[in-house]
């Protein structure tokens, strides 16, 4: 079978990103091969509004979409320099590097949830590649590239592979169900696949984001913009048993974090006097992230109990934390007891690699490879951002 390459565009927040994979299906699988994966971040610009500014980041979603296509497609223009199956005439065009677009297959681009705004910008620019090079565009959920950057890592246990130029295989069976816990700015839920690109939400937050209430947690404590790293490393210099912080709805797969938030704002001041008190910040900042760690754990332990997964994921922005990602991986690949006195093996646990774990477009390239050979492609004038897109519509 022919290599294929897809170009994916990423910008539902305030990130733009763009990766090129090839890849080539076979009997077992897809055997993917990560060419490019650029992200250029607007944290600068967003820092002084202490979170994403919808309005600037649009606006700098544009500027960056030029330059950072370019370099995404530079692997594509070297390989066409050695490679005759891409040798299209090339020679009889103007030198312009967006020609080598002639040479994919599809473009794909995330389609929602997220800001309209920042959607749009992504959308629009993979319609106009779209229709200037005949190419169809794969629509992906935000959420579906969180779970499949997963699989970049998938090279059997504890192998771990580069985010860029790195081959990799995803296996068709063997590795079903999976369930993944994607914990981002946006959203926290728990998904359970019994194939690939079929989703069922088993749990999720009903009211904030874990992310969110990193966030805005640091925004109490004063740590700015994004919080989720800065409470990460304050916490390091903390005791986290200092402060004992709820996890809500203990026998459910749903969270909550917004009591926990309003929980860690009233050690800080007296809700009725508005007095500020007394507390020690890095002590604060360790029981809150112990807390948020605590229900994400229990929860995703009730659902391997409940679901019996071969494989578990963890993705979105919070998998960057070193303190979940160690305690994720000690806890769940314990055996535990049933009732009935079985112990089930545990599940093989997928975690990207932290450059993955934040919004990126390797994961959307990667789920569009799979969506592209089940033929998941739409025509450009048929596709509309979806600021509320569900996983499992
Ligand atoms: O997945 P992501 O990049 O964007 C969304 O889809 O929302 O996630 C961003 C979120 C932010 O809330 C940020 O504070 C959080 O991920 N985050 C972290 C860490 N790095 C990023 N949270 C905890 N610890 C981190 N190291
Ligand atoms: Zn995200």
């Amino acid at each position: 079978m022919k290599n294929k390459f897809i170009l994916a565009i990423e910008t539902s927040c305030d990130e733009t990103a763009m990766s090129l994979v090839r890849f080539v299906e076979n009997k077992n699988g897809w055997e993917i091969d990560i060419l490019s994966n650029v992200v250029a971040s607007q944290i600068d610009i967003h820092k002084k509004w202490g979170g994403v500014y919808p309005e600037l980041a649009s606006r700098a979603h544009l500027e960056a979409m030029i330059p950072v296509l370019e370099e995404a497609l530079e692997p594509l223009n070297e390989l066409r320099i050695t490679n005759n199956e891409l040798r299209m005439g090339l020679e009889s065009i103007h030198n312009s590097p967006f020609k080598i677009l002639d040479s994919i297959s599809a473009v794909a681009v995330t389609q929602g949830p997220g800001l309209i705004g920042s959607l749009l910008m992504g959308i629009e620019t993979a319609q106009v590649i779209s229709a200037i090079y005949n190419k169809p565009i794969v629509p992906v959920n935000h959420l579906e590239g969180h779970v499949y950057s997963a699989f970049a890592e998938y090279k059997g246990k504890g192998q771990r592979v580069k985010v860029k130029n790195s081959k990799f295989e995803i296996p068709k069976r063997g590795i079903f169900p999976v369930l993944s816990l994607v914990v981002s700015g946006g959203h926290t839920s728990l998904i359970l696949m019994e194939d690939h690109l079929k989703y069922k939400t088993v749990g999720q937050t009903i009211d904030d984001a874990a992310g969110e209430a990193f966030d805005k947690v640091a925004r109490i404590l004063d740590l700015g913009y994004p919080g989720g790293p800065a409470i990460e490393k304050l916490a390091k210099t903390g005791n986290e048993n200092v402060y004992d912080l709820p996890v809500a709805l203990k026998n459910s797969l749903d969270f909550s974090f917004s009591g926990l938030k309003t929980a860690a704002l009233y050690l800080t001041k007296d809700p009725r006097t508005q007095k500020k008190l007394k507390y020690n910040r890095a002590d604060l900042a360790a029981s809150f992230q112990k807390a948020v760690v605590d229900a994400l754990i229990l929860k995703t332990q009730k659902a391997i109990s409940k679901y019996n997964p071969k494989t578990v994921i963890l993705s979105g922005g919070v998998s960057a934390n070193g303190y979940l990602r160690e305690r994720f991986v000690r806890q769940l690949s314990a055996r535990r007891a049933e009732p009935s006195g079985r112990r089930p093996q545990p599940p093989v646990i997928l975690i990207p690699p932290v450059a993955l774990s934040t919004d990126n477009a390797v994961g959307i390239a990667i789920a569009s490879a799979l969506k592209f050979s089940k033929n998941q492609t739409i025509p450009w004038k048929d596709i509309d951002a979806l600021p509320n897109f569900p996983i499992d519509f």
